[in-house]
C-alpha cells in the first residue's frame, strides 16, 4: 500500500471557518476522514499542518524519503517559501503542490509560486477535491 502524506501550511488549520466565500466551509478533518474512507486498503494517508515554516521543513525532510509521495499546500508560503522549495528540492519523493483556490484568478502576488519548478506537478482550483486530485495523481505514478 503507498504512504502518502497532505502536509498542510499556515492558516489551513481555520480551513471551514476562514474566508469560507474562498476556501469553503468544511473543516479539513472531516475532509480527511471522507478521503480515509476512499483509498482505504488503496494508499495509507497521513495528515501534518504547521503555521510555522521551519516545522513544514522538518516534516518534508521526515517524510522525503520514505514516503510514496507527498501532498503539499504550503499556504503563503507558495509565494514566498526559497527554504521550502529547497526542501523540496532535497528530498526524493515526489511532491504535488496543491491549492483550493484558483490562485491564477486571485490577486498577482499569488500567481508566483516559489515551489512548482521544485515539484512534480501542480493542482489548483478544484476546492478540497484538489486533494484528493493530487493523491490519484501520486497513486498514477509510476515511482510513487
Ligand atoms: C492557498 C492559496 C494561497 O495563496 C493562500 O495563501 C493559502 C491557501 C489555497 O489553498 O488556495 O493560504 O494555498
Amino acid at each position: 500500500m503507498k504512504k502518502i502524506i497532505i502536509i498542510n501550511g499556515p492558516n489551513l488549520n481555520l480551513l471551514g471557518v476562514r474566508e469560507p466565500e474562498i476556501y469553503g466551509g468544511q473543516r479539513f478533518e472531516d475532509y480527511l476522514a471522507e478521503l480515509h474512507r476512499m483509498y482505504d486498503g488503496a494508499a495509507q494517508i497521513e495528515y501534518f499542518q504547521s503555521n510555522v515554516e521551519g516545522l513544514i521543513i522538518d516534516e518534508l525532510h521526515r517524510t522525503g524519503f520514505d514516503h510514496d509521495g507527498i501532498v503539499l499546500n504550503a499556504g503563503a508560503y507558495t509565494h514566498t517559501s526559497l527554504a521550502i522549495a529547497d526542501a523540496i528540492r532535497s528530498i526524493t519523493a515526489p511532491v504535488i503542490e496543491v491549492h483550493i483556490s484558483n490562485v491564477h484568478r486571485r490577486e498577482p502576488v499569488r500567481h508566483h509560486s516559489m515551489i512548482s519548478a521544485a515539484c512534480a506537478g501542480v493542482i489548483a482550483g478544484f476546492g478540497m477535491d484538489s486533494y484528493r486530485l493530487a493523491v490519484e495523481a501520486l497513486l498514477a505514478m509510476k515511482s510513487a
